[in-house]
């Protein structure tokens, strides 16, 4: 199959099939499709879109996130992890402000220099929200690529990306990029998936390596097997009436800026914490442990309960935090498994 034929088969599949009324995909802006490229950036669309909308009614366009803080963009992409991506939309905008008058950039070299916007982010905005002449080049185009092609021995290292930006770059078509690069995203989320790709639906299967052989484990990205360390933390959860003390998170690598209970890896730092801010434990409570993996560790918590006899405003605890009130919650950013502990408290 030609590079025309495997373009326009995409092209064709997208008109009849392809997924059009998207939240972002509505009154489309450079603003609207960028903080959605970054969302969808290791987040599939159904967990994105309600943050979608969220982060929209309340920043609609780039001068309003231009008044935004920090914490207002953690705290709406509060339990939608990878809270790196929120630090570069913060950054972003300030970058924006001053280095581009406001103006959302609409080349690629300047959207390359962002934060958080790669090659394929870049042409992705520009061409979703443009139609400019770029391709994408995510994990969905890459499984197809490598089962289309049959390519074998696929791993995470740049002669493999160069190959593979070389061939989506000869089928991207110069018209339609927008609807050919929706498309192929599409059939990679929809059809040509990880596990039971549904072939018989695919517009491009009749020259396609993996479909003919049957054999989609063969053409897959070998992920280099990583071990995760363990790590165990010890969450003091402080309560004085329906108030729970949190911090800044001081967990290393996780969470930044984010709010935490208390946390140790030794229980001795705990009971140490405990005696520097003077709460006296008469009665604890230890809730049960949770797991927790990221990307690169795994985490163990065993959240212990302590009721505090006197009101909040006794204490003086020596951290950067705040009484966080259960029954009406400040906007903070709160990673999921702290919101998690939260809910079993109120
Ligand atoms: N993943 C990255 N970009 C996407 C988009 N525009 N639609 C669906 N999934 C995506």
């Amino acid at each position: 199959m030609t590079f025309y034929i495997f373009s326009q088969s995409v092209l064709n599949w997208y008109h009849l099939h392809g997924r059009k009324n998207l939240p972002w995909q509505k009154d489309k802006t450079l603003y609207k499709i960028w903080i959605s490229e970054i969302m969808l950036q290791q987040t599939k669309v159904k967990t994105v879109i309600p943050y979608f909308n969220k982060f929209i009614s309340k920043f609609p366009n780039l001068s309003s996130l231009n008044n935004s803080t920090l914490n207002d963009i953690l705290y709406l992409w509060s339990g939608l992890g990878y809270y790196k991506r929120a630090h570069n939309i913060y950054e972003t905008s300030k970058i924006i402000q001053k280095q581009f008058n406001g103006n959302f950039p609409e080349n690629i070299e300047n959207l390359t220099k962002l934060p958080g916007i790669g090659k394929s982010t870049a042409g992705a905005i520009l061409s979703f929200s443009l139609n400019y002449f770029f391709s994408i080049l995510d994990g969905n185009v890459k499984r197809i690529l490598i089962r289309y092609y049959g390519i074998i021995g696929c791993s995470n290292n740049t002669s493999t990306e160069k190959k593979l930006w070389n061939l989506i770059e000869k089928i991207t078509p110069m018209h339609n990029t927008g609807a050919f690069n929706q498309g192929i995203i599409d059939i990679g989320a929809l059809i040509c998936t990880f596990k039971s790709p549904k072939c018989n639906l695919c517009p491009i299967n009749i020259k396609c390596i993996a479909y003919k052989e049957k054999k989609w484990d063969k053409y897959s990205f070998k992920k280099k097997q990583q071990i995760k360390t363990k790590k165990k933390y010890w969450f003091i959860i402080v309560r004085s009436q329906d108030k729970v003390w949190i911090q800044k998170n001081t967990i290393k690598n996780i969470w930044k800026n984010l709010f935490c209970f208390p946390s140790f890896e030794k229980k001795n730092q705990a009971i140490q914490w405990l005696l520097k801010n003077k709460i006296n434990v008469q009665k604890y409570k230890k809730i049960n442990s949770f797991k927790y993996e990221f990307s690169h560790f795994k985490m163990q918590v065993t959240p212990i309960l302590i009721e505090l006899f006197f009101k909040d405003d006794f204490y003086h605890i020596e951290e950067k935090g705040t009484w966080y009130q259960l029954k009406n919650p400040q906007k903070i950013g709160i990673p999921k498994l702290v919101e998690k502990i939260l809910k079993l408290l109120i």
